[in-house]
């Protein structure tokens, strides 16, 4: 057979590389990392190849993080194994290495490759109880710029779950928006259309925010908030800035988009004078229509003051359900005072002593209450020895605090809500 030798990939050996990779395919074995992995490696990391004449017969590609290398590909063409050429391309590959700091040097072997001796005659231990789990992140690479550009992110996929109670409204979003957004295939064979726009409403602090970013995170698709009232004003104007901002998000495969307080652009229309954020407005609504054609997005307008919207940014065809959001009931308000209460004061606590206190609380009114308890607490600790015993806050103190505390959402307000769940709220 003919002589071989080993020496750096050069870019004229990619075909050879690919000629190899399919081989490798050939042999039933999934490769642990993707081409374009490799290729990328081959460009930026470190490359060898194994060559008998003009021909490639094996290749190995690696790179280093931090102290530890990873070999991303290794294959011998097939009539060349059992030559000890990859042996010999694993230790050309970790002097190659060598010096950028390694300590140690992986690879991840698919189980259905079997020729793996020359791992072990190269020193390589075989770490059976080891599994591999991997998970695809849910975005592209070229989204990342553009969703960087619009000030959006991707959004832990804790959100959802860290929402306290509210069991009624997530079975609501569950059921209405995240059940057919997220299977949109089992969606059409039972003739639901997925949502593209909701409103939430409910008086402030009820958790609109929250929901709006649990649901994207729910999805697992990029928030990204528009602040329609505050886009620079430009010779376009707020208008031409609005639908701009629309046609970028176009680029995003996925997102969910934000607008809060949407009751300040799409206000009544026909005030005299008009008010400057009419042209906003139209442009909203105009926007609305060419948003709800692509599918892959979910548009969530959030409103303290439903009422004062204009009729027709809530008509039919525009959004498709208007949903409440109350105040917390009784697992949320658990859930917000768990966040609140500091460590030390949590053990042995009467949480549900507090939960009863603070029914209508919002969940503001809940920190305020929790922060003001804190407070006093600290002062009454220093007054008596100088802090030095750190006794937190106890139930009296909360339930002082929680006396003293005004709810945000006055008896007027929750009732003026349940009229609008009566007259607006569409689910
Ligand atoms: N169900 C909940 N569980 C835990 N924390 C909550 C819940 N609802 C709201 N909060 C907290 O209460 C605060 C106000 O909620 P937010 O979503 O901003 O209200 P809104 O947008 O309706 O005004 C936030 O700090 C949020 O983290
Ligand atoms: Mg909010």
């Amino acid at each position: 057979m003919t002589a071989w030798r080993i020496r750096d990939l050069q870019p004229h050996d990619l075909d050879g590389l690919l000629r190899l990779w399919d081989e490798y395919r050939r042999t039933g074995a999934e490769p642990v990392y993707a081409l374009n992995e490799v290729l990328a490696s081959t460009r930026k990391d470190t490359a060898i190849v194994a060559v008998a004449g003009d021909e490639i017969i094996g290749a190995t590609v690696a790179r280093a993080a931090h102290d530890q290398g990873w070999v991303v590909f290794f294959a011998v063409a097939q009539e060349h194994q059992r030559r000890g050429i990859g042996r010999a391309m694993l230790s050309a590959i970790e002097q190659r290495l060598a010096p950028l700091g390694i300590q140690r040097l992986s690879i991840l072997v698919p189980d259905e490759q079997t020729q793996v001796g020359a791992l072990a005659k190269a020193g390589f231990a075989d770490k059976r109880h080891l599994r591999y789990f991997e998970r695809d992140v849910p975005i592209r690479h070229d989204e990342l710029l553009l969703l960087r550009e619009l000030g959006g992110r991707v959004l832990g996929r804790d959100r959802w779950d860290s929402i306290g109670g509210m069991q009624r409204e997530k079975r609501v979003l569950e059921q209405r928006l995240v059940l057919p957004l997220s299977d949109p295939e089992l969606a059409d064979r039972f003739g639901v259309v997925p949502p593209r726009a909701i409103v939430l409403f409910g008086p402030p602090g009820t958790g609109k925010t929250t929901f709006a970013k649990g649901i994207a995170s729910r999805l697992e698709w990029p928030f990204v908030e528009v602040f329609p009232s505050r886009l620079a004003a430009s010779p376009k104007g707020l208008a031409g800035e609005l639908r701009e901002t629309f046609e970028r998000i176009e680029g995003l495969d996925h997102a969910v988009v934000f607008i809060d307080e949407v009751e300040e652009i799409a206000v009544r229309r026909g005030g005299e004078p008009p008010s400057p954020m009419q042209g906003v407005t139209n442009e909203l609504l105009k926007l609305i229509p060419a948003f709800r054609e692509k599918p892959g997005r979910l548009l969530i307008c959030a409103t303290n003051f439903i009422r004062a919207l204009d009729p027709a940014f809530l008509r039919h065809g525009r959004f498709d359900y208007v949903i409440p959001i109350g105040l917390p009931d009784a697992d949320a308000r658990r859930a917000i005072w768990e966040q609140f209460v500091p460590e030390q004061a949590a053990a042995g606590l009467d949480f549900d002593a507090l939960v009863a206190a603070t029914d209508g609380f919002s969940p503001a009114d809940i920190e305020f209450a929790a922060r003001k308890a804190s407070q006093v607490a600290l002062e009454r600790a220093v007054a008596d020895n100088g802090g030095a015993i750190a006794e937190g806050p106890t139930l009296d103190d909360f339930l002082a605090a929680i006396g003293e505390t005004r709810t945000t959402v006055s008896a007027e307000v929750a009732a003026e809500f349940r009229d609008d769940i009566e007259t607006i709220a569409r689910l």
